[in-house]
């Protein structure tokens, strides 16, 4: 197929790309390179051998979007669609920047692909949208809930998704909803380039384990969960990253709007994640135990079946997978893409 990709550059898109060259699929990535490099997609060709196309392109720019569609040789088959912002705390202190980056580049790129006949695309959803879920596992049915602004441009793409499909039934809407993606490509040479001091849990668990940073904090030590620490359901990026090669398979059915969880379907905790690391790494995690991150649930999982059976697709890296390979990513990166 002929893919336009947005946000390839960055950690799941990359991640994708080099998943979908794999598959022989044609690729254009666009990309403002707003928190990637350039570099990500240079190494993705080189591990696969094989080529694709990038251009540097702000989807609030409607025009220059539209002048890549329009400079196809071949007509696009589909659009994958990561390109966004991700950072919660962020999005608190920067609602508008956040509404307008996720929410209006999407409305920029579902008329730009209108416009050219394209109507297939796979969107970067999150469990996030479930918000603070009453029980685990979640499924795919759940009343839609924000607890953040960032959750909330998730389910306001969703929603807009759903009505540009209601409106011309000619689209068709992969929502995928990922859970914790971590971990690296086994190259080691693709992986997670947080700017900055990381947020989340395993990037700054492995600049720790480096010594970039001193100790890692876990945010809570009295939840209801068996050790007292969170629960989430962490997903290595290359099973997420085969999902999105099944989730397109599954679009040239025409199905409409599907929405699927992508996860394990098991929740470990912070300190099951911890041990698990200093296990497969031989690297002491020195760590305190501190006060609960406001908007933190317990836990969080998923039910991933509808996935299993519609997309004959199942996550298949462990947890010491995960670790592994983030570690590998790491030490051989201690910069990342600098
Ligand atoms: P990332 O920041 O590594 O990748 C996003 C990419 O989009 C970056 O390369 C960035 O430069 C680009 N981008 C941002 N705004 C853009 C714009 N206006 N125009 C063009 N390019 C733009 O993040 P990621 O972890 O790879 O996440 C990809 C998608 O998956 C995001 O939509 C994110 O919200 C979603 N998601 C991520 C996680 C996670 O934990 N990483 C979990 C659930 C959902
Ligand atoms: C966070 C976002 C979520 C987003 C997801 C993917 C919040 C509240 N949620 O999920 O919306 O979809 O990232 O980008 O930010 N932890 C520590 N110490 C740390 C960092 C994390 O103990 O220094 C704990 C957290 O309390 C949590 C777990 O590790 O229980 C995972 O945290 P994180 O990686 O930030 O992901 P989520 O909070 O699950």
């Amino acid at each position: 197929m002929n893919l336009l990709v947005t946000g390839g550059a960055g950690y799941i898109g990359s991640h994708t790309c080099l998943e979908l060259l794999k598959q022989n699929h044609n690729i254009t990535v666009v990309d403002n390179l707003s928190n990637s490099s350039e570099e990500s997609l240079r190494r993705v060709q080189q591990i696969t051998g094989k080529k694709l196309s990038f251009y540097k392109v702000d989807l609030l720019d409607r025009d220059a979007l539209n002048n890549v569609l329009q400079s196809q040789s071949k007509k696009i088959d589909a659009v994958i669609h990561f390109a966004g912002f991700k950072a919660v705390g962020e999005s608190v202190q920067r609602p508008l920047w956040y509404y307008q980056n996720n929410v209006q580049s999407t409305l920029n790129l579902c008329e730009v692909m209108d416009a050219n006949g394209v109507r297939n695309i796979i969107f970067s959803s999150s469990c996030t949208v479930y918000g603070n879920p009453d029980v685990v596992p979640v499924h795919e049915d759940l009343p839609l809930s924000g607890t953040n602004p960032y959750g909330r441009s998730k389910v306001m793409v969703e929603q807009v998704l759903n009505d540009i499909y209601q409106a011309d039934n000619r689209w068709n809407i992969g929502l995928l909803r990922y859970f914790n993606p971590i971990g690296a490509h086994e190259s080691g040479q693709i992986g997670e380039d947080p700017l900055g001091i990381p947020n989340n849990l395993l990037p700054y668990i492995s600049q720790v384990a480096i010594g970039k940073l001193k100790q890692l904090t876990v945010f809570g030590g009295d939840y209801s969960t068996a050790d007292g620490s969170c629960v989430r359901d962490y997903i290595h990026v290359v099973d997420l990253a085969v999902g999105h090669v099944k989730a397109l398979e599954k679009l040239e059915e025409n199905p409409g709007v599907v929405a699927y969880n992508l996860g394990t379907g098991q929740g470990y905790s912070v300190l099951e994640v911890i041990a698990a690391f200093e296990k497969v790494t031989g690297e002491k995690v020195p760590h305190i135990i501190s006060g609960r991150r406001s908007g933190d649930a317990a836990e969080c999982y998923g039910n991933p079946e509808k996935a299993k059976m519609e997309l004959s697709w199942q996550a298949e890296r462990s947890i010491e997978d995960m670790c592994r390979d983030t570690w590998r990513w790491q030490k051989a990166n201690p910069n990342g893409y600098c």
